[in-house]
């Protein structure tokens, strides 16, 4: 949280406050003094940023503020020029996403601050860095903020320090550099939660015959004692290779409360018929009773905000995992706001997949609009954008009305075309005040 420097707002807040809290007026008057304590100390504090994408540097960043009482924690989009101006120490963590893009939490950030050039002479900043090498442009945004801020006059600690998500034994360097204490001869801990080992219970191909690759639904039971997760939450896999485990996000599909995770996965072959390694091991040589070794990571950035709040649920093939989490969340619960689904595949022969359980939720009123495209063989809109285009006017009246977005698949083919749609029938400033308000969230891959 911000503490604001301007009285009148401070004690706007308190009397807000106290209104209902039955402060009395010594007390407000105390709470007032603390205040406008707090706000001096406040700035002059330690500033932990974050710009994440899916979850990982914002848990890097959580940790650390855990261990630094007092901390301001916020994600890029959260902060301003004049924060940056009167802190004198910060610690930001930073992933890339897209081709050397910001995260969405950062992009009003991009827009409204690092298209400045404050005087940040007396910042004095480190910056962990996360990202992947077989992108071109490996922690690209880190790098583009990182210099921004030296041009704003800002002094690093140390050089920018980088991760790999394959290579998280970096993370030691970075707990060298800021002082940390390491055991000797102990693994520097990764960014994955610890991880819980897992078995395959059941697998069931989704749409044999689908002219796409092929997609299934994974059901895992837990060997210990279940993980707890929320909606929007990430299954982080352990696949085994003879160069030792890569690691792979899906998308939660199940809640908690089935006792069980469940996953859709597509089938991943390269154009040159390379089998992916991931999707593979987990589709077709992973059998049942197989165990899995799985971390569960939090990924705020993709929660939904409020049970009230009217959601629009987008997503193509595999994305459906994603939404699926947030309409069983929404149904399983008393009072919620109402959910519209579209969802995007193949053929409607041989892609339709969990109608029976969607035209179930839509016959109970958990579901209160289904839409769903084809890109072959079918009549009607071939891709989500068709469907969002021609329901312009219900899309607009849902955003009117406080409702939120949640978008959740491929990034390419889907996701970009998307918020181009969304941009054409909202206004490009509107779509960026949803993303920067958090009312359009992003699970994208
Ligand atoms: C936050 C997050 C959530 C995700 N959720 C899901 C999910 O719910 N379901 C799901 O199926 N996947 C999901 N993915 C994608 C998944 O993590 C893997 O990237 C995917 O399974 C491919 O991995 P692989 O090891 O099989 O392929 P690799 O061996 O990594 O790649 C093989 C080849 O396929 C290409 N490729 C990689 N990914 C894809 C893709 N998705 N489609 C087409 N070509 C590709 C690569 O460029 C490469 O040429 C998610 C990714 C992220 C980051
Ligand atoms: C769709 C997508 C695009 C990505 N693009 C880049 C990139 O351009 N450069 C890079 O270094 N890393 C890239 N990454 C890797 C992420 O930065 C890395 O996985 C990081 O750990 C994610 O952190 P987060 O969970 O905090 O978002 C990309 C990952 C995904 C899923």
């Amino acid at each position: 949280m911000i503490l604001s420097v301007d009285p009148l707002h401070w004690t706007m807040a308190a009397l807000t406050g106290a209104a209902w809290s039955g402060l009395t007026v010594r007390t407000l008057i105390r709470a007032r003094r603390a205040g406008q304590a707090a706000a001096v100390a406040g700035p002059g504090g330690l500033l932990i940023g974050y710009a994440s994408q899916s979850g990982s540097s914002e848990a890097l960043a959580r940790a650390a503020a855990a261990q630094s009482p007092g901390a301001r924690l916020l994600s890029l989009d959260q902060i301003g020029a004049a924060d940056l101006a009167s802190t004198a120490q910060a610690q930001f963590y930073i992933s890339t996403t897209g081709d050397g893009d910001a995260p969405d939490n950062a992009t009003g950030f991009l827009a409204r601050v690092m298209s400045l050039r404050p005087e940040l002479g007396r910042l004095s900043y480190a910056m962990l860095a996360l990202g992947d090498r077989n992108y071109p442009r490996f922690c690209g945004f880190a790098h583009r903020l990182d210099q921004w801020l030296r041009a704003c006059g800002a002094t690093p600690r140390f050089p920018l320090t980088e991760v790999d998500r394959d290579q998280p034994t970096a993370l030691a360097t970075w707990r060298a550099r800021m002082g940390e204490p390491t055991r000797t001869g102990a693994p520097a801990p990764g960014i994955a939660p610890e991880s819980t080992r897992w078995s395959l219970a059941a697998r069931h191909h989704l749409n044999p015959g689908s002219p796409g690759g092929p997609l299934w639904h994974l059901v895992l039971d837990p060997e210990g004692p279940l993980p707890d997760w929320r909606a929007g939450d990430i299954a982080e896999i352990s696949i085994p290779t003879q160069d030792g485990p890569v690691r792979r996000d899906y998308s939660l599909a199940s809640l908690p409360v089935s006792g069980r995770a469940e996953l859709i996965l597509r089938e991943v072959i390269s154009r040159e018929g390379r089998p992916g390694l991931g999707s593979h091991w987990l589709c077709r040589q992973l059998g049942e009773g197989d165990a899995i070794d799985l971390s569960i990571r939090a990924n705020p950035g993709f929660h939904a905000a409020d049970d009230a709040m009217p959601m629009l649920l987008i997503g193509n093939g595999s994305g459906l995992a994603g939404l699926l989490a947030h309409l069983r969340h929404r149904v399983a619960q008393k009072a919620s706001g109402p959910v519209w689904l579209i969802h995007g595949e193949r053929s409607p022969d041989h892609d339709a997949v969990f109608t029976e359980e969607l035209s179930g939720l839509v016959a109970i009123g958990g579901l209160a609009r289904l839409d769903r495209s084809f890109s072959r063989g079918g009549e009607g809109p071939r891709y989500v954008q068709h469907i969002l285009r021609a329901a312009a006017t219900e899309v607009r009246a849902h955003v009117a009305a406080g409702g939120g977005i949640w978008i959740c698949g491929r990034r390419e083919g889907m996701a970009t075309d998307v918020q181009q749609a969304l941009e054409d029938v909202l206004g490009q400033d509107e779509t960026a005040r949803l993303m920067t308000e958090r009312r359009l969230r992003r699970d994208i891959y």
